[in-house]
């Protein structure tokens, strides 16, 4: 303010100025909704408004000096509404706020672990002619115990900690039941293999990926998982054709470190039966850890993998095919453990997979 403001104007100032303080004051002491409070301090009939109305007898030389510090007194006395009810805020009308900062990212999430695996191997098996298939997760005993060999209160069985649901009790589902017996959660993906051989189309190359259940819960086991089914049957296929297709995936999913070894077992549905061994992810097959503690996963240093054998000729008969003319192989893997067998995965505990905890499931 120069010598050069007529008084008039010097003393609209010095009124604003002092309306401005007593605004402030009113605010900071007054417990009004802050939207009365506005018209009180801002509205037609405050101090602020009526001087305001008075710059019209100011000289108009004057007219911008004075207009600067009804601006400066309104911004003031807007900030102060502001900065009493929602101090948090304040911020927006100071100069250190820097509108190019850059905002906060929201969280980008990724497909869950399990899903890419499934994603992985499927792909493996589409390009040596497996075709993804899916049959049910809850079940006919039927198919996942009867047609594969395992007639009612066999016990092989026992192997399969099964869950048994209820189901409602329709004339329908009695009469199925009588053939079919009870309802099951699928305790293992075979019972896609004779639903596959009902569609009546050879050769079978299927790879049925699905969800399986077991009463067991420890590092090892949750009592929800995945396997992968694979089924192949067509004239002179042999035990060779089995060993190929497994050194084919593990080459593929594990790379060349990795091995596997098939060891002589028992199925009810296969004929001759293997168990499938990989060489540890953690230990690399040596049982003990650098820090010479025991491998907490595998304690012997191969982790068993998967079921397989030749396809039992009880099982291809319950699926219409002739085991004089055809023969096939199958073999069944959990998808959890062939993923956490992966060099760089590094999982001890199969649980973790299913915690849901962000912070492990964002490192895949
Ligand atoms: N279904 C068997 C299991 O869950 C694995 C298996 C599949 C074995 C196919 C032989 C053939 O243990």
């Amino acid at each position: 303010m120069t010598d050069t403001i007529a008084s008039a104007s010097s003393q609209l100032i010095g009124a604003l100025l002092s309306a401005k303080d007593d605004a402030i004051t009113t605010i900071a002491e007054s417990d009004k909704p802050i939207d009365l409070l506005r018209i009180e301090v801002l509205g037609p009939k405050s101090d602020f408004a009526n001087f305001t109305k008075q710059m019209k007898s100011i000289a108009p030389a004057d007219r911008q000096a004075v207009g600067v510090v009804i601006n400066e007194v309104k911004n003031a006395i807007e900030e102060a509404l502001v900065q009493t009810r929602h101090p948090e805020l304040g911020t927006q009308n100071s100069p250190w706020f820097d509108v190019t900062m850059p905002g906060i990212l929201p969280p980008v999430g990724h497909l869950h672990i399990v899903t890419q695996a499934i994603m992985e191997i499927t792909d493996i098996f589409n390009k040596i002619g497996f075709t993804r298939v899916r049959h049910p997760e809850v079940d006919w005993d039927y198919y996942a115990f009867e047609s594969l060999n395992m007639p009612a209160n066999h016990p092989a069985r026992d192997e399969w900690e099964t869950f048994f649901i209820d189901y409602p009790g329709k004339p329908s589902f009695a009469k199925a039941s009588a053939r079919r017996g009870k309802i099951v959660l699928t305790p293992h993906t075979s019972n896609g293999q004779v639903r596959e051989m009902e569609k009546g189309k050879l050769p079978i190359r299927m790879i049925n990926i699905a969800k399986c259940y077991r009463r067991q819960i420890d590092v090892s086991h949750t009592p929800m998982f995945h396997q992968f089914e694979g089924l192949y049957i067509d004239k002179d296929v042999s035990i060779s054709h089995l060993k190929g297709v497994f050194d084919y995936f593990v080459k593929q999913f594990y790379g060349p470190d990795r091995t596997i070894r098939l060891r002589p077992f028992h199925f009810q549905f296969t004929e001759p039966s293997f168990e499938v061994d990989i060489n540890c992810g953690i230990c690399l097959g040596k049982s003990m850890l650098p820090n010479g503690q025991k491998c907490r996963l595998c304690k012997s240093g191969w982790l068993e993998m998967a079921g397989s054998g030749m396809v039992h000729p009880n099982v291809l008969k319950a699926g219409g095919i002739d085991p004089n003319v055809y023969s096939g192989f199958a073999f069944g893997w959990g998808v959890e453990r062939a993923y956490m067998m992966k060099n760089n995965t590094k999982i001890d505990d199969i649980r973790l997979i299913y915690n849901n905890d962000i912070r492990f499931l964002e490192q895949f």
